[in-house]
């Protein structure tokens, strides 16, 4: 059974990621720093697969714990990039802590995989690498522009650093995936999306409002050029961007890659207004949404959704489930997340 390590193995997107390695067959060794994470997302694992994967606490950013963790565990079959700073707003207050963290911690696991004899790695990255792109659908070979961030800036550099290394590594695969936005949870409510204070972004301040943790979701500009004068963006359900790692894994484990470095979209190929988004919660959920609309928020691109077809020929994956399935599940997870605290 191939050991898949995981880092960042307690968040959103890779505790969802964990459970399809799992269902897969693989044996998943998780780091998490636990500083934008909860250790019971673990029992969250466990409950829909029964298996607990193992896990270490570690900073990446400890170069000498890494250095030691690698070594112990020298039978690693691939290794899933999960773990950064994700804060859009945050990284421009705090660059350097995101450039330390996203960017430091980087370079110190690709260090180690130069030393073995093969590697296989899949780094987390993001449709913020495109900004706003001249061109909709946006495919792989759009430009990556000057970053509205020094998060995104961390994915650019990160994918820069990946491609470079990969040059002088012939033995090093590793395939970037940039997503556009991942929402939704687990449909056995058991894992799903965990904001630490006020969310950031769209769905979970729509979920938190309807239950009531917020009074009013603010939507920010409707004065834009598109449909509903709302922005747009490609919704993709967490289950099915966790599955998409699943099958680039393997894609590098066969040796199926074309090259040793390749970049692949995560979307649904349909872009949905923030209104849209709205309207599918309020079908699903029956709750009317307190909403407002206020001025536009800085560095929010107009539109932005995925051209899939790179993704759904060569990594032979599409999405399965839709914008609805998505805000079901995302409710249905807040509903647990704050009544199972009360
Ligand atoms: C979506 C839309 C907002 C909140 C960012 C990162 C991306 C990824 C996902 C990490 C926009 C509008 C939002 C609110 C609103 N992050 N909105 N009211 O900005 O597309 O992407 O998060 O991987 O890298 O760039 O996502 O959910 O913040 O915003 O009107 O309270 O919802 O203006 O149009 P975004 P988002």
């Amino acid at each position: 059974m191939d050991k898949i390590l995981v880092t960042g193995g307690l968040g959103f997107i890779g505790s969802h990621t964990v459970v399809e390695l799992q269902n897969e067959g693989f044996e998943v060794i998780i780091i998490d720093d636990l500083s934008n994470s909860s250790i019971n997302v673990l029992d969250g694992i466990t409950a829909i697969t029964g298996k607990t994967p193992i896990f270490e606490k570690l900073d990446l950013k400890d170069k000498a714990r890494v250095e030691s963790f690698f070594a112990k565990h020298d039978d690693i079959k691939g290794v899933i990039h999960f773990a950064a700073s994700k804060a859009v707003g945050e990284s421009v207050q705090e660059p350097l802590l995101y450039y330390e963290n996203n960017i430091a911690t980087l370079v110190y696991i690709l260090k180690e995989l130069k030393k073995m004899p093969e590697a296989n790695f899949i780094f987390s990255s993001s449709c913020t690498v495109y900004g706003q792109a001249d061109e909709l659908p946006i495919t792989e070979n759009a430009p990556v522009k000057k970053a509205e961030s020094p998060y995104g800036n961390t994915k650019q550099i990160g994918e820069e650093i990946i491609k470079d290394t990969c040059k002088i590594a012939p033995k090093l695969k590793a395939i970037s995936l940039r997503y556009f936005n991942p929402v939704g949870a687990h449909e056995s409510v058991n894992i799903g999306e965990l904001p630490i204070g006020v969310p950031q972004n769209l769905v979970p301040f729509i979920t938190q409002t309807a239950i009531g943790l917020r009074e009013q979701l603010s939507v920010f500009g409707d004065d834009y050029p598109t449909q509903d004068g709302t922005c747009v963006r490609d919704y993709i359900h967490v289950v099915d961007v966790a599955k998409a790692h699943v099958v680039a894994l393997e894609r590098l484990l066969k040796n199926e890659n074309k090259s040793n470095y390749e970049t692949f979209n995560l979307g649904t190929g349909k872009g949905s207004s923030v209104l849209e988004v709205i309207q599918s919660f309020e079908k699903v959920s029956g709750k009317k949404l307190n909403y407002k609309i206020v001025g536009r928020r800085e560095g929010d691109v107009i539109s932005a959704y995925a051209d899939t077809t790179k993704a759904n020929k060569e990594l032979g994956w599409k999405t399965k489930l839709s914008l609805d399935d998505a805000m079901l599940s995302a409710w249905k997870w807040e509903q647990k997340v704050r009544y199972s605290t009360e």
